[in-house]
């Protein structure tokens, strides 16, 4: 109530203070102006105001203070806002086989006269656990025409072929199949004939056509037309995209990919997040049931389908069709170490916090090493073999392991003890990431930090999503941390705006410039912070629970926030060696509104420094470079900035906040930087080798 008060007071003052000012004369609204720009007015950052004064950073240049992992900056991949199904997995068809809880969801069936029993969904779950329901066409009567809505429509393109499959048996033969995609407004936009095979009698056959479109649309659907006498069993109705991901069949959207392989990710954590650990325990993710053909994989509830009343997604589910195999293939594509996150034996502690007893933990374990087999053993091993079968026989070099997501409590540390002593036994050179439960602080954190360290974990796993002043504030963090103890994965992490902002409005530019203040934090403590990722990477527009997310998507097109820009210019300029930036002797750690991080790169043979300047002024700083390197006469700043910290991207303007390039001519060891207001800048300086 206060709050309220308070606010409804500050709005008057603030009208009051409108009114006068327009009366006032131009020089004086001038120094007003000036004088105003030094305060923020409910932005989040607070800006003092503090003289123009040129400040010197001065980086020691031949002194590498601590190495930065190869795999520092990495992505966190979960299934939520439709990131997989409806997302970067590139299936057209919702609900393919039938098995979401209202087994027609997604389909609808147009008929001019209705004969009873014609359609139905049948369930044969006593021979096929895996994938129970099919659909029996019995054909009698006139023509009837099925429709698939897809997730949120299909996205469709111009000239692009669409390929088509289903697998079926025919009892009685005669059925033929018209198949067309149409647009939102039922033009049809793509049509061939399929004639199924007239030989199946009892046995499940697969059947594929194409069909190329002759019309882009983002919200079109997908029909079957049939026509003829007969019977026919349908199942695993399926549509894919023929330019996916490396052109293979059935698989990833290449816009979503191309976006992560751009950013050259030092690893993939997957596949997730709280999906890992399920509602309850029969909802858990289990990656046995992720790998193999598609029509084996038994498909789940996807837990954000009921997790938030106010956006409820009753059509999400989890097909697996991005399984393990997929993911670990993924990491190998776009040069990532694949880090798989599994469940300890407990779920969702949010949610039921089940957790599997004690004394029946061994199938959870078992899980854990025959993953770690899975990925690195020799095709003579049970699941190394599997791997080969399904098309890799190379191990995938797995380095890493984590054991449960956000868990937390005495119950979490007893059945991760158990878990640490099977797999060390085994795999002694597996690192384990630990998880720190929810949040950065309090008894949660205290209790779980203290005995993970206690324990000598490899890794402990932090999450915090908090808002920008946290941030900023948090920017030193790690400076007084433990140097030689378990080392730290921030494994999820992004600036929550203000609650009221809602959705991609929440990926602002004030959000991304905090988490880079605080990012420069991270690089200068690369030996204590091995590694990081921003959470959650993907949503769809039009069907997205969680918010902010990295990056967003319709049907047809994808774009990066102004997060996606900083997360980006890090990996992309990660540099081998962190050397040190001080002023006054001091860490840059918001002096002015300044964060700052320099990195040698051994390999290019250069000096990069990035600078977050939050301050809503122009500053100007002398850079001294101090050792004995030369330095060569051009490099250049890879500058972000907007004056405006709301400042969003979209698909219309997929850059306004987007990185652009400065050429700088260099001469000498000082160099002198004009760094724009709210800006975040990455500059490189080539050394004379
Ligand atoms: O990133 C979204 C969710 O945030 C993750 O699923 C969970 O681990 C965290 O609470």
């Amino acid at each position: 109530m206060t709050f309220i008060i308070l606010n409804i007071l500050l709005l008057q003052f603030r009208t009051i203070q409108i009114l006068i000012f327009m009366k006032l004369n131009r020089p004086t609204k001038r120094v007003l102006c000036l004088m105003l720009s030094y305060s923020t007015i409910g932005l989040g950052f607070s800006n003092p105001s503090f003289a123009q004064t040129i400040k010197t950073f001065t980086v020691k240049t031949d002194k590498s203070i601590a190495k930065v992992e190869p795999n520092m900056w990495g992505v966190f991949f979960e299934d939520i806002n439709f990131g997989a199904d409806g997302g970067i997995y590139a299936e057209l068809i919702k609900n393919r086989s039938f098995e979401f809880a209202k087994p027609l969801m997604g389909w609808s069936i147009y008929r001019n006269r209705q004969k009873e029993g014609e359609v139905l969904v049948v369930n044969r779950k006593e021979v096929n656990e895996a994938n129970p329901r099919y659909l029996q066409v019995q054909r009698q009567t006139d023509d009837f025409e099925l429709i698939n809505e897809g997730f949120k429509g299909i996205g469709v393109k111009k000239g692009l072929r669409y390929d088509f499959s289903m697998m079926y048996r025919q009892p009685i033969p005669g059925v033929k199949m018209v198949l067309l995609l149409k647009a939102a407004n039922n033009k049809v936009i793509a049509q061939t004939e399929l004639t199924p095979l007239q030989t199946t009698g009892n046995n499940w056959q697969k059947q594929t056509a194409s069909l190329t479109a002759t019309e882009t649309d983002p919200k079109a659907k997908f029909s079957i037309i049939f026509q003829g006498k007969g019977n026919i069993d349908l199942d695993m109705i399926s549509l894919f995209p023929h330019d996916t991901w490396k052109n293979r069949p059935q698989g990833l959207r290449a816009d979503m990919v191309q976006m992560l392989a751009d950013m050259k990710p030092g690893f993939i954590r997957f596949p997730g997040g709280c999906i890992v650990e399920g509602m309850d325990l029969a909802n858990r993710y289990q990656w046995k049931n992720t790998i193999g053909p598609i029509e084996d994989r038994k498909m789940i509830m996807n837990r954000w389908n009921v997790e938030f009343a106010h956006r409820p997604a009753p059509d999400y589910y989890q097909t697996f069709g991005l399984g393990f195999f997929e993911y670990f293939q993924l990491a190998e594509d776009i040069g990532s170490d694949a880090l798989p996150i599994l469940n300890c034996g407990m779920a969702c502690q949010y949610n039921t916090g089940e957790v599997a007893a004690l004394d029946e933990l061994d199938p959870y374990v078992q899980d854990a090493l025959d993953l770690i087999e899975f990925a690195n053993g020799g095709i003579n091993t049970k699941w190394g073999k599997k791997r080969a079968e399904l098309g890799h026989p190379k191990p995938f070099n797995l380095k890493m392991l984590g054991i449960g997501n956000e868990n937390w409590g005495p119950q979490y540390l007893e059945r991760l003890a158990i878990f640490t002593k099977a797999i060390k036994a085994k795999y002694p050179e597996i690192k384990l990431i630990n998880s720190s439960g929810t949040g950065p602080d309090g008894d949660r954190f205290e209790l779980l930090n203290t005995a993970l360290r206690t324990a000598n974990a490899d890794f402990i796993d932090e999450h915090y999503y908090k808002p920008a002043d946290w941030f900023l504030k948090n920017a030193g963090r790690y400076d007084s941390y433990p140097r030689n103890e378990s080392k730290v994965f921030v494994g999820e992490y992004a600036v929550h705006a203000d609650s009221k902002i809602v959705g991609a409005n929440r990926n602002n530019w004030e959000s991304a410039l905090a988490a880079a203040a605080l990012m420069t934090g991270l690089e200068r403590n690369a030996d204590v912070v091995q590694m990081a990722s921003y959470a959650p990477l993907f949503a769809h527009v039009d069907a997205w629970q969680w918010a902010p997310d990295m990056i967003w998507v319709d049907n047809l097109k994808v774009y990066g926030t102004p997060d996606y820009y900083v997360q980006k210019l890090f990996s992309t300029n990660k540099g081998t060696d962190v050397v040190s930036i001080t002023t006054d002797a001091k860490n840059i750690i918001g002096q002015d509104g300044l964060y700052a991080s320099a990195v040698t790169d051994k390999t290019t043979n250069e000096l990069i420094i990035k600078i977050a300047n939050t301050a809503n002024q122009t500053q100007t700083i002398d850079l001294a470079l101090d050792g004995k390197k030369k330095i060569k006469s051009k490099g250049f700043i890879d500058e972000l900035e907007n004056s405006n910290l709301n400042q969003l991207n979209s698909f219309d303007a997929p850059q306004a906040v987007g990185p652009k390039r400065i050429e700088l001519s260099l001469k000498g060891k000082k160099l002198n930087l004009v760094l724009k207001p709210y800006s975040f800048n990455v500059i490189r300086i080539p050394f004379n080798s």
